[in-house]
């Protein structure tokens, strides 16, 4: 089946954070929302439908996931992961943010800390904070436009008697990389012998682009004894775009720990599930994949018109080749600007809304983050915007 991916939706009137935030954020009308990480194509057409369904019914109260859910979770973990789970080491939750909290809260004690890598989705730093604990960051390494994992350092910090947790971000978000089997081993051996648990978001795991001959591995999924230090966050948010429907999967064999983990959910009141979510997951987990893999493709020729435009136009610029996701991450550094002057230059003078680098961690800054699951239309405008600024900025200067 053809999906028609160029097909530009009117997102302006539909309650989207993506769109309708400009004022609070002061951002100017023209600017292109290029920001938060949600797509801006329409859902896989058995998403759509099974949802217009669920609506005909026309009842809507609790609901709960049925065994043919946890199978179809299953299946997909199986089929494009070559990964083997069961339905009983599912906990689902609203979203993976709030798993990430649930977990901070069920496994930390006051004092300990957390191993993150910035530059990194910046809700791991505040996840771990706002719960009173202490993230350390394990920088990563840019070295010829590719980031690299400083084991020493890592060893160093997971050593610390006080580390309990490392946060890790796979595929990760903003840099694009997916860390092979020998990093994830790595790691993980390291988290093993230091008795530090593993949270793996994985919520990009669908998004990794084929052409480059990389498969994305589930760390669970290296060892019986890692897969049972180790809570798997996926969802089907990212993969089939509806992050806004609020759902995702936990993987977690250990029962002790699953435990644990489900015990947090209760406490908070919030284990009920939104029923459109549940048919939506299910239609795409069970009949979503055809579009998937054409999402990904189309994603991957804005990725590489991106690239081309900038080696072509923009000397100045540099694009990281990313190995996944629906983000690219940007280096403008050599424009000269501090932060927020970039901020500034972007949002008010190319009038493209993309989200900064910095937030990302320090490293960050003078990156930007650009989410390209849209329309080529509205990247071709956004980079003949860009292009416009910065010739603009050198003719003045
Ligand atoms: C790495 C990562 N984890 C989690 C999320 C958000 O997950 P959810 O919407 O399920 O809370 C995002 C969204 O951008 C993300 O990039």
């Amino acid at each position: 089946m053809t999906y028609d991916f160029d097909k530009i939706v009117d997102r302006s009137c539909s309650h989207s954070v993506k769109f309708e935030s400009k004022l609070c954020n002061q951002i100017s009308e023209e600017a292109i929302p290029m920001w938060i990480a949600d797509m801006d194509f329409e859902v896989a057409p058995p998403i759509a439908e099974a949802i217009r369904k669920r609506a005909d019914h026309a009842v809507f109260g609790y609901s709960k996931c049925s065994a043919e859910y946890f199978e179809s979770v299953v299946n997909w973990m199986r089929d494009r992961h070559n990964w083997t789970i069961t339905s009983e080491w599912i906990a689902t939750a609203p979203g993976v943010v709030p798993a990430l909290n649930f977990a901070v809260r069920a496994f930390l004690n006051s004092g300990d800390k957390v191993i993150i890598q910035q530059p990194v989705y910046y809700p791991f730093m505040r996840v771990v904070e706002s719960n009173g604990f202490e993230y350390v960051n394990n920088e990563l390494e840019f070295k010829h436009d590719r980031y690299e994992i400083n084991f020493e350092d890592f060893e160093h910090k997971a050593r610390d008697p006080r580390t309990k947790m490392f946060i890790l971000c796979n595929p990760h978000n903003p840099i694009g990389r997916v860390w092979s089997k020998e990093e994830l081993s790595r790691l993980a051996n390291i988290c093993l012998a230091n008795d530090v648990l593993i949270i793996s978001d994985e919520i990009h795991h669908d998004l990794v682009f084929p052409s480059r001959g990389i498969k994305h591995i589930p760390m669970a999924s290296l060892s019986s004894a890692i897969s049972k230090r180790t809570i798997t966050c996926t969802a089907p948010n990212k993969s089939f775009n509806i992050a806004g429907l609020q759902s995702a999967n936990i993987i977690i064999e250990d029962p002790i720990l699953r435990q644990g983990f489900v015990d947090e959910i209760n406490k908070t009141g919030v284990g009920s599930f939104n029923p459109f979510a549940l048919v939506a997951a299910e239609a795409g987990y069970r009949e979503g994949g055809d579009w998937l893999d054409a999402a990904i493709d189309y994603i991957e020729g804005n990725k590489q018109y991106v690239m081309k435009f900038v080696e072509e136009k923009l000397p100045n610029i540099r694009v990281l080749d990313s190995e996944a996701t629906f983000l690219l991450w940007i280096d403008f550094r050599d424009l000269g600007l501090d932060q927020w002057e970039l901020q500034q230059f972007l949002r008010h003078k190319a009038l493209v809304w993309l989200d900064s680098g910095f937030v990302f961690g320090e490293s960050g800054s003078g990156f930007e983050r650009m989410n390209i699951a849209c329309s080529r239309h509205i990247v071709e405008e956004a980079m003949n915007r860009i292009e416009r600024a910065v010739k603009s900025r050198m003719v003045i200067s």
